[in-house]
């Protein structure tokens, strides 16, 4: 073994035996989505005898032209290697999951006359994002200028836990307006987000006589982003003082707009939820 690393170390100052390239190992996967894992090396004057990959220390994937088939895999809890499109420069993972998070190694060996062996790793983290758009419950339902709104923005079981933001009329909320509360925990490892707001409307919040509030949640550092909005509020600024009728005609169906006595109505608006993928 110690001769073999001084031979390695004078053959590498030779500059003439094999080196690795690139490994490329994706950052972030989504659950139930595939990885591409890429590992490409230059032999130089060496002849290429097998390259493994290694899913936290345990060997997964094996190319090597002296074996038929050319390539071999052994089962590894969370690791489906797509065979068809695995070749000695790139593996597919399919159908990924939370287990396939971890440490994945390519390691390339040479044959004559190097007997080099390199390796390079890197840290896969899958991630699931929340099956549904965030949600956003505030209180109380019917609001007038004045009245505190207590808001709460949450999004159901993802890994890691979303980050959320609330945004009013498309600006960020204060930061003191905004309640924080730890992520609760779900099956399977996975977590819910809840951030609050509390704030008292104000006519500056009222944009052309409408407020909107939205809600934002992350994943990865903006790997993943589901961008909705919800709430959108408009008031009449001419109505008269509130009257007791304002909630029952909201609850029998009057379209927001004119003639609620002021009071603001809330609708809720779902747009849309945006899944970005960064591409390997
Ligand atoms: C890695 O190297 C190969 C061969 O030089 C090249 O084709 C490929 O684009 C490189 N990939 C990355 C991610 O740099
Ligand atoms: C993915 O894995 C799940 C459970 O691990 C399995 O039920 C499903 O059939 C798999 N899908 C594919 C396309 O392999
Ligand atoms: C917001 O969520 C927190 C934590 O679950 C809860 O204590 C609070 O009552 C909720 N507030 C509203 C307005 O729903
Ligand atoms: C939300 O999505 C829309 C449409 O894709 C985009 O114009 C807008 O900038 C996004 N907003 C945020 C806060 O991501
Ligand atoms: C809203 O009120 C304005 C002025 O009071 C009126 O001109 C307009 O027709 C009303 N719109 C609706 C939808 O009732």
């Amino acid at each position: 073994m110690g001769e073999k690393l001084l031979l390695c170390a004078l053959l590498a100052n030779w500059g003439l035996s094999l080196r690795l390239e690139n490994v490329s190992i994706p950052q972030y996967g989504i659950k139930d989505g595939g990885v591409t894992l890429g590992c490409f090396f230059d032999l130089e004057k060496d002849t290429f005898l097998v390259l493994k990959w290694y899913k936290d220390g345990h060997e997964f994937f094996r190319y090597s032209e002296q074996s038929t088939p050319f390539i071999l895999t052994f089962p590894i809890d969370g690791v489906f290697v797509e065979i068809t499109q695995s070749n000695m420069n790139q593996v597919v993972l399919r159908n990924i999951s939370l287990r396939s998070s971890g440490s994945y190694r390519c390691e390339v060996s040479a044959d004559l006359p190097s007997f080099r062996t390199l390796s390079q790793s890197g840290e896969l983290f899958v991630t699931a994002p929340p099956r549904d758009l965030p949600h956003i419950d505030c209180h109380p339902p019917l609001i007038q200028q004045g009245d505190v709104l207590k808001c709460n923005c949450t999004s159901y079981a993802s890994k890691p836990a979303a980050s959320l933001m609330f945004y009013l009329n498309e600006g960020k909320a204060n930061f003191g307006d905004m309640i924080e509360y730890l992520p609760a925990l779900e099956p399977y490892g996975l977590e819910t987000s809840i951030l609050g707001l509390e704030f008292q409307v104000e006519v500056m919040h009222l944009k052309n006589g409408a407020l909107r509030i939205k809600c934002t949640a992350t994943i990865g550092n903006g790997y993943w982003v589901s961008n909705v909005t919800l709430y959108e509020a408009s008031v009449n600024v001419n109505a008269q003082p509130s009257s007791p009728a304002g909630p029952n005609r909201l609850l029998s169906g009057v379209p927001r707009g004119n003639g609620s006595g002021g009071l603001l109505t809330l609708v809720v608006t779902f747009l849309l939820a945006l899944l970005t993928h960064l591409h390997p």
